[in-house]
């Protein structure tokens, strides 16, 4: 297949369907709906989504704290993966947090995500903290933002 370059922008009304369609295949406990994903939007919450060949392939979204910005999840469909759609994604989130004034980005990630952590670190990423739960030991990562 050959695969133009993503093209990243803020979601619109029209990918409500296909964005809640990825969050359920790769986060199934979500139970996303298109019109929960709308109550979700404001102007701290924002997601963006990859278009790869004319195909919404991705998302991330991101809440803006008050000093620091949290990428809440992200996901590539299958067949995108390994391309540089998640890359171009994470570059958008950080050109956006940064555009806000925020000193950092952070996230959490599931312990065994074993390729979601390696893409994080990839993409400059570094630990903060790991949590330990019985149900639900994740790692807090966390990239600093030029200011
Ligand atoms: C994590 C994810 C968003 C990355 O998207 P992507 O478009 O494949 O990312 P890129 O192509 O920009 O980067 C690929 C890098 O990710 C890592 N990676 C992706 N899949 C991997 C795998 N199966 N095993 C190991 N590393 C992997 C590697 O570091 C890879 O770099 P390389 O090609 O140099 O080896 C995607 O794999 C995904 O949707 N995963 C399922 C959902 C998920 O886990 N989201 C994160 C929740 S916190």
């Amino acid at each position: 297949m050959v695969v133009s370059e993503p093209f990243i922008r803020s979601i619109e009304e029209g990918d409500f369907k296909r964005v809640a369609e990825l969050i359920n295949k790769n986060f199934p406990h979500m139970r996303m709906t298109p019109s929960k994903l709308a109550w979700r939007l404001s102007p701290n919450y924002s997601y963006f989504v990859a278009v790869v060949n004319g195909e919404v392939a991705g998302f991330a979204d991101i809440k803006l704290r008050e000093k620091t910005a949290k990428l809440m999840g992200m996901a590539v469909e299958e067949k995108f993966r390994g391309r540089g759609v998640g890359s171009s994604l994470i570059r958008k989130a950080i050109e956006f947090s940064t555009e806000k004034g925020k000193r950092m980005v952070y996230l959490n990630v599931r312990r065994g995500n074993l390729a979601a952590i390696h893409f994080y670190q990839k993409n400059g990423f570094i630990l903060k903290k790991e949590v330990e739960n019985d149900d639900d030991s994740f790692y807090i990562l966390y990239r600093k933002l030029e200011t």
